[in-house]
């Protein structure tokens, strides 16, 4: 077995042993460790979250004192604590985002992507225009000089901390 399926491997047993919906969500975890993106109290909210591994992990981080919101088109059953919207992100949500918050937040998250076509530039152009409206959102709903970390397809994945 390949080292990248043996981990692929280790991560699936993992998520099923801890409850978590996807082995995205230990992803997420190492990224927290290196770049603190959002703590206890903190306000997160999740683009493209289905199933919901990334959107489990904030809400256990964030805690009672924080607030998760995720949003994907598809249904993703309940989290506790969390508010969950079945959107596109190009639909207007900014409004259903502050009803919720109440308040600018301290970080987006994002593992948006698109139903693959296998055709490469199709996809990532899909991506790219993912991206663009997620920046829109983060525009108007961070809190100045707050970050947001989004996944790219043209390599595995990338980091794009931006002050907004
Ligand atoms: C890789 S999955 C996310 C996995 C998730 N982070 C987790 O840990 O379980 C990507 C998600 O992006 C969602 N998505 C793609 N385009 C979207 C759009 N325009 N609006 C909302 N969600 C979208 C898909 O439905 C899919 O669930």
């Amino acid at each position: 077995m390949k080292l990248i399926d043996a981990k692929k491997d280790l991560y699936r047993k993992l998520a099923h042993e801890e409850g978590y919906r996807s082995r995205s969500a230990y992803k997420l975890k190492e990224l927290n460790k290196s770049y603190r993106i959002f703590g206890p109290g903190n306000f997160v909210l999740d683009l493209g979250c289905a199933p919901g591994g990334w959107t489990q992990f904030a809400a256990k981080i964030v805690g009672n004192q924080g607030k998760v919101m995720g949003i994907d088109m598809s249904f993703v059953e309940d989290i506790p604590r969390v508010k969950m919207l079945k959107a596109s992100i190009d639909d207007d949500v900014t409004k259903e985002i502050f009803t919720f918050f109440g308040k600018k937040i301290k970080a987006v998250i994002s593992d948006l992507s698109p139903q693959v076509t296998g055709n490469w530039s199709v996809d990532h152009s899909t991506q790219i225009s993912l991206n663009y409206s997620a920046v829109k959102i983060m525009e108007q709903v961070l809190e100045k000089k707050e970050m947001h970390f989004s996944k790219f397809l043209t390599v595995n994945i990338q980091m794009n901390f931006m002050n907004i």
